[in-house]
């Protein structure tokens, strides 16, 4: 069981580059399912998340070979299985693409329901009823997803709730199918677009990622020896960002796309951080005293979710009260208890979080209770007096690649101890 060792109070200083984005990695593997043939995929984040995932492919009958640590050449053309359910799959949510994929791929698939992190009800009713409207047969039993159709045929799909994951879910299984598809009320997030410029790649025909109507072409075919490079992770140059700005350091955030990073951009203005954009990096510093603010998670382009944690570890820097409202998911703030035992005064009332600024933290042994939680824990022991332990760090693996060497080159005092 590893641990994390933070010595707190150091203001960060230097330059970080941000690597491959896990949601949008977590999607183009899968998508490669789609292809009979191989193609090269750059810049994919050394995280745990991607390695699951591609234990899981292999099994499948999937190729990996490593050309070096962030670019993986996948051959898809051996794949001979549409059954995934072997008990890695319940370790992460990327897993449910596996239904959108081998059902455009093999138009029937057993896939087991997905795991991930722990943020309160998470169903998976927009990506059943995509798959249904494409014309599959869905049948949930013993924890399987078991879908089959005699041909995917393209339809009008209006999504009840905003959801990123049955957005390219149904992207996924429209690709092959018969006619076209539109998606209405689709997500928006940058990954999006990422994995729609993956497929369009292969031959695919999708229009409009980005807006609230993707509209799927079905296509017969679909070429391969194709090269695509992931986009740069928003989450990861986010958590840097905060992290910059709460202990009131001056840091680079290199291998950003700036646009990607807008809503967190303007909260940080308005707390009266400065934030220098360039062509693919932001620098951020924060030297003088932070305002409250108030923060409302939504979808993309609105402020995202995954930075919410973070954020609110930034909030107790700032003067005065601020509140975070948790507009995605229904449990989001499990990661406050921890907080707590820091000395954080934060209170929860349903959604909103309300947060005193100028609390002061001591460094106190916590746990990461899941990825995001996690990098907040982090950025409380960098502003913390004394010691911090984090324990469950595998979470943290999930996400981040080389956290602890990322934050040792910006001067953090952070180490890693296994038992
Ligand atoms: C994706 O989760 C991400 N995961 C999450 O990242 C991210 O927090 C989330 O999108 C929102 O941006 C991956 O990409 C692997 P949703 P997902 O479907 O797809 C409800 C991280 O830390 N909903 O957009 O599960 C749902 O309950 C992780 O990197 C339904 O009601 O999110 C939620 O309230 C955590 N029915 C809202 O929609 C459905 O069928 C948005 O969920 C699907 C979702």
């Amino acid at each position: 069981m590893d641990k994390l060792i933070i010595r707190g109070q150091k203001r960060l200083k230097g330059e970080v580059t941000v690597s491959g984005a896990k949601n949008a990695a977590l999607g183009v593997l899968p998508a490669a399912l789609l292809l009979d043939d191989v193609c090269t995929i750059e810049n994919v984040p050394d995280i745990l998340d991607i390695k699951i995932l591609k234990g899981i492919m292999e099994s499948l009958g999937a190729g990996f070979e490593y050309i070096d640590k962030n670019t993986i050449r996948i051959d898809t053309s051996n794949v001979n299985s549409f059954i995934a359910t072997c008990p890695d799959m319940h370790k992460l949510r990327g897993s449910y693409y596996l239904m959108g994929a081998l059902l455009g791929r093999f138009k029937k698939a057993v896939v087991s329901f997905p795991g991930g992190c722990n943020l309160g009800v998470r169903p998976i009713d927009q990506h059943i009823k995509g798959f249904e409207s494409l014309g599959a047969k869905v049948e949930i039993e013993h924890g399987l997803v078991k879908l089959s159709a005699n041909k995917l045929v393209g339809t009008s799909i209006y999504l009840d709730v905003v959801s990123v994951g049955a957005t390219i879910n149904i992207m996924l299984a429209a690709i092959r199918a018969e006619g076209i598809t539109t998606i209405e009320n689709a997500a928006k997030e940058p990954h999006i677009v990422d994995i729609a410029n993956f497929l369009n790649a292969m031959g695919a025909n999708v229009k409009g990622a980005g807006t609230d109507i993707i509209r799927i072409r079905g296509v017969k075919n679909l070429r391969g020896d194709i090269v695509h490079s992931i986009i740069p992770d928003q989450i990861e140059a986010g958590t840097y960002m905060i992290a910059a700005a709460a202990t009131r350091g001056d840091v680079l955030v290199k291998n950003v796309i700036p646009k990607h990073m807008e809503s967190l951009t303007a909260k940080l203005l308005e707390m009266n951080v400065k934030v220098e954009e360039y062509d693919d990096s932001i620098r951020i510093s924060a030297k003088d005293r932070l305002n409250k603010v108030n923060i409302k998670t939504l979808p993309y382009p609105g402020f995202p979710t995954d930075l919410q944690p973070p954020a609110a570890v930034l909030l107790l820097r700032a003067d005065g009260t601020s509140t975070i409202t948790e507009g995605i998911f229904e449990n989001r703030f499990q990661y406050i208890e921890e907080l707590k035992r820091m000395g954080a005064s934060i209170r929860v009332e349903g959604r909103m979080a309300i947060i005193e600024g100028s609390s002061k933290l001591t460094g106190a042994p916590i746990k990461a209770l899941d990825l995001r939680a996690g990098a907040a824990c982090v950025i409380a022991g960098l502003i913390a007096e004394g010691e911090t332990e984090i324990s469950n760090v595998h979470y943290i693996d999930r996400g981040y690649e080389n956290m602890v060497e990322k934050f040792q080159s910006l001067g953090a005092v952070i180490t890693r101890t296994s038992d």
